[in-house]
């Protein structure tokens, strides 16, 4: 996979030289090209924004070097043998990043990122590069950051995780939470490593007694009981025929029930009567 990174702030993105990333790329596997936005700029101050039309705060980064470097990078990325580029733009207002996006990605063999300061890019360099290439507005969650490098690093990770050959062990994606498989929909309960006790804390016995069904059993009641607790609108959207006898009785003690009004494939839902956990 090919990526290029567009950036007022080059030195932002340093932390793609190290880790998993930077192996990813020391093997090849991964080809990333980092690119200053300034290069193309042709005044004395190397100016990248202007004032918003119509007025309001903040500057919005103007057409000409964002045109001119997309230009050159696309040209370039082309020249040496890379196709079907992805414009990845990284916004408050794009669509959610989620594990399913970054499968998504994963599958690409050329993402372009163009991380923004200030209020943004002026909206015709998006809307020029859409008619050539995909472009996908991304945001990494419901916050404002003070420009989009941070989130580029957030997507390349997620992404260079999921290419084939970068994690060690091909099973380690199996159990992530949000992977697809038996654990769909819901959050990666809790681990332990050596030594069996540590400041008086022994892990679960379950993890030691080698029963591979009973540990699966344990793992599964624990992701409900943290999917419950962190994010019960996962609960509410995981599709009731993934719950087994067990998952229901696991459910109904944490204080959910299946939606009477679906029966029999009513939703999980918070029972009114529930008390607070
Ligand atoms: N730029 C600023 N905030 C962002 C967010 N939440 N996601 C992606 N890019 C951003």
């Amino acid at each position: 996979m090919r990526l290029d990174v567009v950036t007022i702030f080059p030195e932002y993105l340093e932390p793609l030289n190290v880790s998993l990333v930077g192996k990813a790329r020391a093997r090849g596997q991964l080809g990333v090209h980092v690119h200053d936005l300034r290069e193309w700029t042709y005044d004395r101050h190397n100016t990248v924004d202007d004032t918003p039309y119509g007025g309001g705060p903040g500057m919005v980064m103007k057409t000409g070097p964002w045109g001119d470097a997309l230009d050159t990078v696309l040209a370039d990325g082309y020249e040496s043998g890379a196709h079907a580029p992805t414009l990845v733009v990284p916004t408050p207002s794009g669509r959610p990043f989620t594990q399913e996006l970054a499968v998504e990605l994963s599958e690409r063999p050329w993402l372009i990122f163009t991380p923004a300061r200030y209020e943004g890019i002026d909206r015709r360099v998006m809307d020029e590069y859409a008619t050539r290439v995909d472009v996908l507005e991304v945001s990494i969650g419901d916050y404002v950051l003070a420009g989009g490098e941070a989130a580029v690093l957030v997507i390349t990770e997620a992404v260079a995780r999921l290419l084939p050959g970068v994690l060690g062990n091909a099973e380690s994606h199996r159990d992530d939470s949000f992977a697809p498989g038996a654990m769909a929909g819901l959050l990666e309960g809790p681990v332990y490593t050596k030594p069996p006790e540590w400041r008086g804390r022994d892990i679960p016995d379950v993890l030691l007694s080698g029963h591979h069904g009973r540990i699966a059993r344990w793992r599964r009641d624990e992701a409900l009981k943290r999917t419950a607790a962190h994010r019960p609108d996962l609960i509410e959207r995981c599709d009731p025929r993934a719950f087994d006898k067990k998952d229901r009785e696991t459910l109904f003690i944490l204080g959910w029930a299946p939606d009477p009004a679906g029966e029999p494939y009513g939703r999980f839902w918070r029972r009114p009567d529930a008390v607070e956990q």
